[in-house]
């Protein structure tokens, strides 16, 4: 059983490359939405949790969502991809923390760079070095899949509780998630895709233009992929990333 967390599509992409054929991965923020929260596993089945790094930790919705999963029975291989564009930092540590407090052992943490999408804090991945990013990262979750399949146990080394050791930028997360730093201009056509991206409603359209109703969101930059929405001044005159794979079918 694989979960998955995206704002931009290459967590959903890296999700994708582990399924079977014929296996989708869940979307864990609409699990959430629902109340999905309690899952059967089948005899000897895997568990895996693939999003992206946020500051160097996880999406607010991820660690929400492994305080609420409950899995039955426990797993036996528990596994998470961490996609990333440079630094996982201590986000394993943070992931493993949270599942090991529901009784959930963290046995491999892996990790895949793909294309940067956080047009807040940095530029964008360039167009033309994306493709070669992406086929990195393709051959990357290949041999990612292979070891999941051997059931490697591999690559964290888990602290006990409290010990967690995490990227000194973790708590700037926490205030830069503040939706008061959302605007639109008038570029905004009023499609409502914005408001349908969103994976923690943070938005509804209101006289023809998202608003953001919600005090915090994920900083998933979802709503971002459209050029008409801003974050204070930090995206003005910026390029906007979405994954291919959703491109062609979100
Ligand atoms: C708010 C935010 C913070 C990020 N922080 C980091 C980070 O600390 N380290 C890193 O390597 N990439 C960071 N990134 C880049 C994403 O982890 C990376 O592009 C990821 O693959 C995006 O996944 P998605 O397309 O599934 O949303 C950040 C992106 C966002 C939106
Ligand atoms: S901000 Fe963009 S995506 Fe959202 S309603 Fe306006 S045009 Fe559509
Ligand atoms: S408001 Fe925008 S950035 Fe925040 S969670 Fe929703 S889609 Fe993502």
């Amino acid at each position: 059983m694989i979960f998955y967390f995206t704002g931009t599509g290459n967590s959903y992409q890296a999700a994708r490359a582990l399924c079977a054929e014929g296996e989708e991965p869940l979307d864990l923020a609409k699990c959430l939405r629902e109340g999905r929260t309690a899952f059967d596993l089948k005899n000897g089945e895997a568990l895996g949790i693939v999003c992206p790094v946020y500051y160097g930790g996880v999406p607010s919705t991820v660690l929400e969502f492994a305080g609420a999963l409950q899995v039955s029975p426990l797993p036996e291989y528990c596994y998470t991809i961490l996609t990333c564009a440079s630094s996982v930092s201590g986000a394993a540590g943070l992931l493993a923390d949270a599942l090991a407090a529901k009784g959930i052992l963290l046995h491999a943490a892996y990790t895949v760079i793909m294309p940067e999408n956080d047009a807040v804090h940095y530029t964008i991945s360039p167009e033309e070095e994306r493709d070669a990013i992406l086929a990195d990262a393709a051959e990357a979750l290949r041999v990612i899949g292979r070891c999941v399949d051997e059931r490697r146990k591999l690559g964290l080394h888990i602290p006990p509780r409290g010990r967690m050791v995490t990227q000194a930028a973790y708590p700037y997360y926490e205030q830069d998630r503040e939706t008061r730093h959302f605007h639109v201009d008038d570029q905004c056509v009023g499609c409502g895709k914005c408001v349908e991206r969103c994976p923690v409603d943070a938005m509804v359209m209101e006289n023809g233009r998202p608003k953001w109703v919600k005090d915090k969101c994920a900083l998933c930059m979802a709503c971002v992929r459209c050029g008409a929405v801003h974050y204070d001044e930090a995206t003005r005159g910026k390029k906007r990333y979405v994954n291919p794979i959703l491109k062609s079918c979100h």
